[in-house]
């Protein structure tokens, strides 16, 4: 369902050569592969996202989504089928807006008509309907503006704003870390059942190994702008977080270096 094809992107740095973020990268997403995506800092996971989401065109390569060639199109065309939710909380929703009105905002999300923020009578069930599922009583806040609710609801907020328009794919960059150790297992628990409701496509960047090993269907190793190591179930099932070390090192020739990756592993 989404194909990329030999993807290069660089930027430049200051002055003389670019930097090339994605080096090549070619990557075919079967419908329902939840794939998570590790590498150590400046690996290009976010470019990636950025790539497919239509963030920055590329230099070279082909961003293909469930057949359709998206490559030139810009990000507000793609937004009908890719959600996307951030690691930070505050970048997913509108603090001042009402509950309604952001989820009304992210139903709209990818139609060319502006972004008006009546709520009808309908969408308004349809939220509440939704917002219960979270479980965490939000569905009778729903005139409350964004701001007064915690990182955590705000962030299972932004998951289901993600998923409301009903897109394909499904793009998360470092989405629970930015919370306490709790909720992120929560807001984690309720990304899998999410995913699993709406049969998804999924992106998951994360720092966390052993994270990226128990959740979804599919592993792949980013470095240095390529995809060094791209593992899926059942193979995936019996691996431990050394056994991907150790396939990094064959890969490389070298160890992985990237404290913040080794501290959680
Ligand atoms: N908008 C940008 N402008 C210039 N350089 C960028 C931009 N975005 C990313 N880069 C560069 O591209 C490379 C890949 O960055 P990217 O953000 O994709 O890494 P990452 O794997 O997401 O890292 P992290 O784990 O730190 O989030 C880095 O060298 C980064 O400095
Ligand atoms: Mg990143």
């Amino acid at each position: 369902m989404l194909e990329l094809n030999s993807v290069h992107k660089s930027f430049q740095s200051g002055m003389g050569n670019g930097r090339l973020a994605l080096d090549n990268v070619s990557l075919s997403l079967q419908p329902e592969d939840f794939v998570t995506v590790i590498g150590s800092n400046g690996a290009g996971k976010s470019t990636l996202l950025n790539v497919i989401a239509g963030v920055f065109p590329v230099d070279s390569g082909q961003v293909i989504i469930d057949g359709q060639d998206v490559t030139g199109w810009p990000e507000h065309r793609r937004a009908s089928v890719i959600g996307r939710v951030f690691q930070d909380p505050m970048q997913g929703t509108a603090g001042s807006m009402t509950i309604e009105e952001n989820m009304a905002m992210a139903l709209k999300r990818g139609e060319r008509r502006g972004l008006s923020r009546g709520v009808l009578a309908k969408d308004r069930d349809y939220f509440r309907q939704n917002l219960s599922s979270l479980g965490l009583g939000l569905e009778d806040r729903l005139l409350e503006p964004v701001k007064l609710l915690s990182g955590g609801q705000r962030q299972a907020l932004a998951l289901l704003m993600a998923t409301l328009s009903k897109p394909k794919l499904l793009l998360l960059d470092e989405h629970t870390a930015a919370l306490d150790p709790r909720t992120a297992r929560e807001i984690q628990e309720l990304t899998n059942d999410v995913v699993k409701r709406g049969n998804l496509s999924v992106l998951m960047v994360t720092h966390n190994l052993r994270l990226a090993l128990a959740v979804g269907t599919r592993t792949i190793m980013m470095h240095e702008g390529e995809i060094v190591l791209d593992v899926s179930d059942p193979e995936r099932c019996e691996m431990t977080v050394s056994d991907l070390l150790e396939r990094f090192h064959d890969a490389r020739g070298e160890r992985l270096s990237d404290d913040r990756i080794l501290l959680e592993a």
